[in-house]
């Protein structure tokens, strides 16, 4: 153990000089350069930022467990990664804290219930099949493809009007830049001391008035609209707080509006595009699953014990959320160690998902490992979707999106394996660099 002002009692690790300069190794490739650190130290690990601020980065899921759900109340996002976004996307869910972000996943949560999510389920069929009906034979990069899909999904899940095409493609292009930009001035802060001469954070932020603005048009078409709509935005709109009985003001619908867009399409795309990409590399895998597709309908689906088999596993070896990170509030201990307030936690998602100590063969692509055992979905060996009262609040939905996907694209179309290896690009979410698949239509969709 390393004593950091003796009081404490951290995970061994890289002190500050070693920090800095395997910095490139961690900028070049995280998820290699962890993934090493963790075989060095045993699973947990300390690296230093900057002088003083310590990170501990875990794949112990006795320990994400205590940091998510056992003692959740001492630990906040931190402003390491959440101080920028908020500057661009608001206070939403995803980025902020305590009382505030309470009071408002009390007042979204009812809309992502089970029951209440089978309104969109007709949105999001009718909208993945008018996606399929023009997409072309060959042999795409399927990952712009799913986003595509995703973000369309989400935008008509959150607004079901008919949207212009150039009001669509606005949003996407404000989106697409502002996040390639925050991943850009994550992984290279560095790059903020250009902001100043080179106007780029000032184009972002009229991207995001922009997209504020396009927002707060529909909110506005919206109240003046007679008819009755089953989409998230209604549901935004309508909710009341428990405690006083009012509504959202537009500002907070437009800010929670913008962060289900920045936390759900880009997972999604991520997910289904791994996905994609296992069932076409693993063709028995892929023939089981499409007959079992053929004889569901959609809505079975999402009962069906090996479609969300091959989802899960799919997550298990590509978790779109890689890792997560919180910040102490007050200090805290965990077993032997003992850590002062500000110290970042990185739960590694994905080491733990690939670790053979609680994970029999863990490289394999291996669904039925889900159906042998069932409670493994639910295991804290397992967080696709985090854990705790900050766990994915929009899991169900993303799951009913998926098992959606699979059958129509499956029953329409054949996957197979072109030469291409895609290469993990683990950036705030974890994205292949691409995916070149064949793809071939093999009935007409009306
Ligand atoms: C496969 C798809 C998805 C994956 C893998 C995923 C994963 C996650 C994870 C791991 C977290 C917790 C992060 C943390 O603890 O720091 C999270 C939070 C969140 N997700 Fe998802 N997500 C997915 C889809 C979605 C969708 C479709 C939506 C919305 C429609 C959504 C909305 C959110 C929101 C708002 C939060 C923040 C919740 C809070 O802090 O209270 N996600 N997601």
């Amino acid at each position: 153990m390393t004593k950091t002002r003796k009081k404490y009692n951290l995970p061994t690790g890289y002190p500050f000089l070693p920090t800095l300069f395997r910095s490139n190794d961690f900028l070049a490739n995280p998820i290699k350069f962890i993934s090493k650190s963790m075989e060095k130290f045993g699973g947990t690990y300390t690296a230093t930022l900057g002088l003083r601020k310590k990170i501990i980065l875990t794949q112990d899921p006795a320990f994400i467990e205590h940091i998510l759900r056992g003692n959740h109340r001492n630990y906040h996002k931190s402003p390491l990664a959440t101080e920028r976004a908020v500057e661009f996307f608001g206070n939403g869910l995803l980025f902020s804290n305590g009382d505030y972000w309470l009071r408002q996943r009390r007042l979204v949560q009812p809309a992502f219930h089970r029951e209440k999510l089978q309104g969109l389920y007709d949105i999001v069929t009718r909208s993945i099949d008018e996606f399929l009906r023009d997409l072309p034979d060959g042999e795409p990069d399927i990952y712009p493809l799913m986003h595509q899909i995703s973000f369309s999904l989400l935008i008509r899940s959150l607004f079901d009007i008919r949207m212009e095409p150039a009001t669509m493609a606005e949003l996407g292009e404000h989106f697409t830049a502002l996040q390639e930009f925050l991943l850009r001035d994550v992984n290279r802060p560095v790059q903020r001391l250009l902001y100043p001469f080179n106007g780029m954070k000032r184009d972002m932020l009229r991207r995001a008035k922009r997209l504020k603005a396009i927002i707060a048009g529909l909110i506005r078409e919206r109240r003046s609209d007679p008819r009755s709509y089953n989409d998230l935005l209604d549901m935004l709109l309508s909710s009341r707080y428990e405690d006083s009985g009012e509504h959202m003001t537009d500002e907070q619908v437009i800010d929670e509006a913008l962060i289900l867009i920045f936390a759900g399409h880009e997972t999604t795309a991520n997910a289904l595009s791994w996905m994609l990409y296992l069932l076409a590399t693993h063709p028995a895998i892929n023939n089981r699953l499409v007959n079992e597709l053929k004889v569901s309908s959609p809505a079975d689906t999402l009962r069906n014990p090996f479609v969300n088999a091959v989802i899960s596993e799919s997550m298990r070896l590509y978790p779109p959320a890689w890792m997560t990170e919180r910040v102490a509030v007050e200090d805290d201990r965990f077993g032997d160690y003992h850590f002062p307030k500000g110290t970042i936690i990185i739960p590694f998602f994905f080491g733990l998902h690939r670790n053979a100590a609680h994970w029999p063969e863990p490289a394999r692509f291996h669904p039925d490992r889900f159906i042998n055992d069932p409670s493994l979905a639910r295991s804290a060996s397992f967080f696709p979707f985090g854990a705790g009262p900050r766990m994915c609040i929009g899991n169900n939905f993303a799951m009913a999106e998926m098992c959606f996907f699979l059958h129509s694209f499956l029953t329409n179309f054949t996957i197979a394996a072109t030469p291409q290896v895609p290469e993990m690009r683990p950036l705030i979410t974890l994205r292949p660099d691409r995916i070149v698949l064949k793809i071939e239509r093999i009935s007409t969709l009306h």
